[in-house]
Order: C-alpha cells, then structure tokens, then sequence
C-alpha cells in the first residue's frame, strides 16, 4: 500500500542520518542478495513466494541497532533480528505473509570474543558463531569448554535466546544456564545490561526464545572446565545387527549414565550411530561403557583421544582428521529443511522402534533422527529456573529432514514424512502438551494473529505452552512489561499478557 512504501522511504531516511550508508542494504544494491544469502540456513524460505527484506542493516556498532530500532518504532517498520541464520523457518530473514514490509538487522558483525582467562568467564557478540567461541575459548585455555550446540555455523544470538543444547548439557546445562549478563536494545532503543534491564527481562532472554523481547548485543558466559583430553567414539549398528534392541535400552540407560558421559544416536541410511562425550580416557570409559551398557560392546579399539575443541569438530563433520580453523568457517551448505521434534518420557516400547523402523526408517525420503539424552545436571535445573521447561524428560527426539533437490515434489515428500513420523508417534511421545523445544522452531504448531493490534494471547498460547508449558504466561507478563505496543514481533513471537478484565 502507499502508507507502507511512504514508512519504507521515512525509514531509510532515518536510517541514513546515523547509519553509513555502506551498511544500509536495500536490493538495488549489489551485495544485497550476497548479504541476504550469507546465512540463510533453510532454502525453503528462499523459494519465490516467501517475503525479503527492503533492507538489511549490516550494523558494526551498538549504535546502528539502537537507530534501527529508534526510526522502526516511529515508522511502523518491523525488523527481524539475524544472527546466525539457523532458525529451522527462517523467522531471522523471511516471511509467509506477502504483505509484510520488514527490515533485517543482521549482527554478523557484532562477533567480537574477549575471554578473562583468570575468572573463565567471556563476553560474546550474538554474531560470533558456536564454532568462534569454542576456538577461542580452548585457545584461551585447553580447559575450557562451553555447553553448547553440536553445529559450529549457529549463531550465538538466536542460540542463547532459545536455551542451547549440546555434548555437555548433561554436565552443565544449557548454554542459557551458563549466562552471567547480557546487553540488550529494548523497544525504546534503550542499551540495558543484567542490572538495568531488571530480572524478569533477564529471565526471559535466557530461553524465552529469539525476537521477542528485544535485540540481544552480546552475552557474558561461565566457561565451563573439561579435561585436557577427552574420549569420543562412534559405533554404528544396522537393524539385523540388533540395532532396534540397542536404541530400545539406550532410552533407559543414556539419560542415567555419569554426567560425564554423554551418549547420543543418530539413525541414518538406515543404521544407529551410537556417538560419545566422554570428559575423561580411554581407559575410564571402557569401564563405565561395560558397567552401564555392555551390550554395546564397546571396546578400546572404539576410543579416540582428543582435546575437548577437537571433539567439537569431531561430533559435526564426523572426522577428528580436519584442523581446528574449520571451526571459524561460518557458512556450511545450504539445502532444504523441515524439522520436527519431541520428548520422551518413558521408554518407547521395542515393538515401537520395530514398526518406525519398517514404516519409517527404510523409506529413501526419511529424515536424519536425533536422540539426545537428558538425565544429570539437566535434570536437576528447576524448570521454572528459566523459560525451558522440558528437564525431567528422558531424552529429546528430532526428525531432521533435510535435502537438496529443488521442486515440489521433494518438498512433498520430505513433509509428509516427517508430519506423518509426528503424528505416528503420538502414544509415546510428550503428552498434553506436546513438549517442544524453541529452538527447533515448528511453524507446524501454530503462528500468531492480531487482536486488538497486538498478537493475540488466546491463540499464541496453542503453540506458546508446547514450548515453555507453565513459564508460556509469565514469558507474556514480561513482554507487557517491556514492549506492551509489541514492536518485537513473528510467526510465535511471545504475546504481551492482556490486562484482567
Ligand atoms: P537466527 O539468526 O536465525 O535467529 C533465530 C531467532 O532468534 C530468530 O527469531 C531471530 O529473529 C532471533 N534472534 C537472532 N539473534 C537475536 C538477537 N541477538 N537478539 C534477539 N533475537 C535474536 N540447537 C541446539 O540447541 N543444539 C544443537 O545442537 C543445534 N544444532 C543445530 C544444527 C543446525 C544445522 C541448525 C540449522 C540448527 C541447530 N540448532 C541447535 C538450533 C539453533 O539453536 C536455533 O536455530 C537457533 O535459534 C539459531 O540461532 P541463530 O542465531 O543461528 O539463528
């Protein structure tokens, strides 16, 4: 409409009287597509039909977001905060809505990395990626670790708002549990930190999921201590060598293992890759893998030392023989994706994995399944210490379909696998809700509509408990708080609380 371009060229006005105009991309400028592209993540919300930015503010300083913010809030243009680029639906740089026009604040630049080796504790940039920040932290000491994500392209900003989980949440939670301070732009383009933003903001940000309650610059994190040398290994298991029987007490036995040891499975190709953390030796592991699961049968043969840093690399690219710069690499390959995922409570029954197996896993079009064990310290974090609540599950399930020929018909395909996986498993899975983490973002679960001029709490809440069950309302009462216009807004943005009638 003619109100809508005339905000768009008030915008860029605004924007152009604090913000060089190198930085201001609009797609008449020719870095514009190769800025957009740089980390797009899901290729789906680059096919023709999903909605770009006019602009992509490359911001360098704190200020450049504060003015984003400042003329967004008196021009009525939304922006989207990018960081890293993984959301699973593109919320970071696209929209479904063809009518919609929006801004993207990429922070990739806001990347800096500045450890205090005396207290291990660091202060990252939301733009910095996993892969930067565990590089610098082990280069800063080789005992230092961080618990996070298993992919080193995330960013750091949609990543900690969303909780982040990964090879040592067993031992020290997720990334948001190890968040010491934060500095945050609010709605009024206000610069907070930890003191000033008061504690329910600070609350919310660790986990209450990204783009809500503001635009998060930078993170002070508690580096975590791993040994010097660690131990990982993987041993794959196809069906007809026991490998339904194998995931069936895995269910029960990973989530009670030492914390120390984190094992995951990754079924793939129609095999189960039974993957390991160990934060000790060879020799150690072996025991505590015949003590807790000797039908593994795992051995020393299995063993690979490594530093800590190492294993990173080692649990994505499924090699220890790559150096470690490939963690400071920030783009990976770009394909198709559609991700569902879920929790356990109890153990799946044998017959359960025998008939996902068949029904499932053989198809050619079927997804990557994740298994990721909970138990240990996960399991021991109150679930309204922040806004995750999914700590006393057993483990969490992920169906991770992801693909690279284009055309409807893979698309197809690859969703109606992974939406009839879901819908299959509903007898063994979370229950009232369906327990899912904000992370995985699933528009699958519902997306936002207006009431009033701001997102509606009535509907959000269909969608907004499966993720954050109890801490949905008080997530709400904390954005009536801070943006109670709801400037910060998509698909499942948190919906301000509406007053008691
Ligand atoms: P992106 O920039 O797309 O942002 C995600 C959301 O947060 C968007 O809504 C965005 O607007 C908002 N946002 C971004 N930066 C913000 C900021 N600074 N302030 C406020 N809001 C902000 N998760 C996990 O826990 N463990 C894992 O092992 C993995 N592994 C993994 C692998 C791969 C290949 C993908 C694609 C994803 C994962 N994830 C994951 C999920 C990942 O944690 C999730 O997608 C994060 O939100 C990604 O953060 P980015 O900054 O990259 O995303």
């Amino acid at each position: 409409s003619s109100s809508a371009s005339s905000d768009v060229d008030a915008f860029l006005g605004c924007l152009s009287a604090a913000i060089p105009p190198s930085l201001i991309k609009t797609p008449a400028t020719n870095s514009y597509s190769e800025l957009l592209m740089s980390s797009v993540r899901n290729l789906r919300y680059v096919l023709p039909g999903t909605t770009r930015p006019f602009v992509i503010v490359a911001a360098t300083e704190p200020a450049h977001v504060q003015t984003t913010v400042v003329c967004g809030r008196r021009h009525s243009v939304r922006i989207r905060t990018r960081s890293g680029g993984h959301d699973y639906e593109g919320l970071s740089y696209a929209s479904v809505d063809p009518h919609e026009h929006f801004a993207v604040l990429d922070l990739g630049e806001l990347r800096a990395i500045h450890i205090d080796a005396s207290r291990a504790e660091a202060w990252v940039g939301s733009g910095a990626t996993l892969g930067e920040l565990y590089y610098a932290a082990a280069a800063a000491n080789q005992t230092f670790g961080f618990p996070a994500g298993n992919c080193p392209t995330v960013g750091v900003g949609g990543h900690l708002s969303g909780g982040g989980f990964g090879a040592l949440s067993r031992k020290y939670g997720l990334s948001a549990d190890n968040v010491l301070d934060a500095v945050v732009v609010d709605a009024e383009g206000r610069l907070l930190n930890r003191s000033t933003m008061g504690k329910d903001l600070f609350w919310a940000i660790r986990g209450g999921g990204g783009e809500s309650f503001g635009v998060v610059l930078s993170w002070k994190v508690r580096l975590v201590a791993v040994p010097e040398t660690v131990t990982v290994f993987s041993i794959r298991r196809s069906r007809n060598q026991s490998a339904v029987d194998l995931i069936t007490k895995w269910q029960a036995i990973a989530p009670a293992l030492p914390r120390d040891l984190y094992l995951r499975v990754l079924v793939q190709n129609q095999q189960a890759a039974f993957v390991a953390l160990f934060l000790g030796r060879c020799d150690r592991l072996v025991d505590t893998m015949r003590a807790h699961f000797p039908d593994l049968g795992m051995a020393e043969r299995d063993c690979q030392e490594m530093s800590w840093v190492k294993s990173t690399v080692f649990f994505f690219f499924n090699t220890a023989n790559i150096p470690n710069e490939v963690l400071l690499n920030r783009s990976n390959a770009d394909y198709f994706l559609k991700v569902k995922s879920d929790h356990v409570q109890e153990p799946m029954p044998r017959q359960a994995w025998e008939s996902l197996w068949s029904k499932w896993l053989e198809k050619p079009e079927a997804a990557l399944v994740m298994l990721d064990p909970y138990g240990g310290v996960m399991g021991s974090i109150s679930p309204s210490a922040t806004p995750f609540p999914h700590r006393n599950y057993l483990y969490q399930l992920q169906f991770f379909s992801f693909w690279f020929e284009n055309g409807t018909a893979a698309l197809e395909k690859r969703m109606s696998w992974v939406r009839g996986v879901y819908e299959d498993l509903t007898p063994y899975v979370s229950k009232n809700p369906r327990a899912v983490y904000v992370n995985y973002r699933d528009l699958d679960l519902g997306t936002n509509e207006l009431e009033g001029g701001v997102t509606s709490y009535a509907k959000a809440r269909v969608w907004g408990e499966k993720y954050f069950k109890g801490n949905f309302k008080r997530l709400a009462a904390v954005k009536s708080k801070v943006d109670p216009f709801d400037f910060f807004r998509n698909e499942q943005s948190i919906p301000p609380l509406p007053a008691k009638k």
